[in-house]
């Protein structure tokens, strides 16, 4: 049975949120963790293409492919569809919160505040950057996807 579900929301769900999201796989499944996970963004601007290439080649290092995951933009549904919806900086927490429904269930929160002594810290965004600041979001994001599945699995 799959208890939990987990939706990973940056802006373009091009870099971070997929990032996220393949970080979150892996550490499910080294803990045996059966979930249910998915990424999208507060903005349109990419739905439909697959993520950026620096944040594939960064996730592949780490044995994980991404390649397969499309962008997509945040809806209503996702608030009673998902658990855990986690925010990578403080605009996608706003945006959120903005179209958040009435009879929305799923716990909203920024993603590093799952980690200890990151609470209220950003996932930098790393699209106008290099690949040291890839390598940089893929730390951030596997901290928290650790962090994350070691609280689920309790
Ligand atoms: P992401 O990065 O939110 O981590 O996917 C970005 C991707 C695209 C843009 C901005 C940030 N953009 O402006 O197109």
């Amino acid at each position: 049975m799959t208890s939990h579900s987990v939706l990973f929301v940056c802006l373009g769900n091009i870099c971070r949120s997929p990032m996220a999201e393949g970080a979150f796989r892996l550490a499910a499944a080294r803990a045996g963790l059966e979930v249910e996970t998915d990424s999208c963004g507060t903005a349109a601007y990419h739905v439909g293409e697959p993520p950026d290439g620096r944040a594939i080649a960064t996730a592949e290092l780490h044995g994980v492919d991404i390649s397969d995951l499309r962008g997509r933009q945040i809806e209503v549904s996702d608030f009673t569809r998902f658990t855990y919806i986690f925010a990578m900086d403080h605009d996608n927490l706003r945006n959120i919160r903005r179209i958040e429904p009435d009879n929305g269930t799923a716990k909203v929160s920024l993603l590093l505040d799952v980690v200890a002594g990151r609470e209220g810290a950003a996932v930098a965004d790393p699209y106008y950057g290099g690949e040291e600041n890839f390598r940089d979001t893929w730390e951030d994001v596997t901290m928290a996807a650790e962090a994350l599945v070691a609280e689920l699995a309790r």
